[in-house]
């Protein structure tokens, strides 16, 4: 076996996806029909071309236009259930789930719909493909905390159905410093916390994520390699990073992704992951992202063995299923 093909056929966890980058543009179609929408574009060829992008900003304005389709409980297992078909064919057996409640709940659309909805199919993705999956909710960073806090109050009659809360949208001028207070009530509550951070933003972000935040892992975090000292503390307290190559060459951070910093990564001793954060927009699912990002690295087999190793080391599985899987 090569390093690409053992990339493709080796168990391994998703760490780093946003359901609702998870929408294909066929999928936005048939629920735009299914609830009487219209939408701007007039076909799917049309709405996918629609899809080149240079920078994070250009993709969240048409990432959240595509989000207005999903209405009902339907809509969001449909959309859950699609994603888990994909992750199965890429042999993920475990995957932990971005969702931006806010972004549904600021069109009136409730919050146990949106969490019902991603549930059920979570639950069916256990029971139908064997994958284990969790669910972490996502505070949008370019809202208030105060909305940040409104939105953990809507959430936690349903906190049995997700594990964690994260922080994403527009990075550059939202410091994870800005919601403090609510990821210090949230870690209270119990929840795990992550954070992106490092995507395009500094690597000051980062460590205000993990001094501030307190973030168990940091989602992206690519721009770390900018200072030193961070990248040694990150490693010696084994921070995982949830890094998405194709995200960041589809976003512009990296201009060709034989430039990209994952080698270095892991050359400096951290545990990096390979995730494919918004897998409809950017290209490709998981073993897009790991069999070219072996490919354009020219990536090892021990290489690819410690990527999926450090996948469920980073993961919140729970004991029994870490020793299930490992
Ligand atoms: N970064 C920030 N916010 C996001 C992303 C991302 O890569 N994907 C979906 N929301
Ligand atoms: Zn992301």
């Amino acid at each position: 076996t090569t390093p690409a093909q053992l990339a493709a056929a080796i168990p391994k966890a998703e760490l780093h996806i946003h359901i609702e980058g998870s929408l294909e543009p066929e999928l936005i179609f048939a629920l735009a029909q299914r609830n009487g929408l219209s939408l701007p574009y007039p076909s799917v060829e049309a709405l996918r071309d629609a899809y080149a992008f240079t920078n994070l900003q250009s993709f969240l304005d048409i990432y959240y236009a595509g989000a207005s389709v999903l209405l009902h409980e339907a809509d969001f297992h449909d959309m859950a259930w699609a994603y888990f078909l994909r992750a199965k064919a890429d042999n993920v057996v475990h995957t932990e789930i971005f969702f931006d409640p806010q972004t549904h709940t600021a069109r009136g659309v409730p919050m146990a719909t949106v969490i019902q909805g991603l549930s059920s199919a979570c639950e069916r993705a256990r029971a139908e493909l064997g994958v284990s999956a969790a669910l972490i909710l996502c505070f949008l960073r370019h809202l208030s905390e105060d909305d940040a806090f409104a939105t953990l109050e809507a959430a936690l009659p349903y906190r049995q159905h997700f594990i964690g809360v994260g922080l994403d949208s527009s990075e550059v001028g939202h410091p994870p410093s800005k919601f403090s207070r609510v990821f210090a009530r949230c870690r209270e509550l119990g929840f795990h916390v992550v954070a992106h951070a490092g995507e395009e933003g500094p690597p000051a972000y980062i460590r205000e994520a993990i001094d501030d935040l307190k973030t168990e892992r940091i989602d992206h975090g690519v721009r770390s390699l900018e200072d030193p000292a961070l990248v040694a503390e990150l490693a010696r307290r084994r921070i995982p990073l949830t890094v998405c190559p194709l995200s960041n060459l589809k976003l512009c951070v990296v201009d060709d992704l034989r430039q990209h910093p994952m080698k270095r990564l892991l050359d400096a001793g951290l545990c990096a992951t390979v995730n494919s954060d918004d897998p409809a927009y950017f290209g490709g699912y998981m073993n897009a992202n790991f069999v070219q990002t072996v490919e354009a690295l020219d990536l090892s087999r021990d290489d690819v063995i410690t990527l999926a190793r450090n996948s469920f080391e980073a993961s919140f599985v729970s004991a029994t299923r870490r020793a299930e899987l490992m």
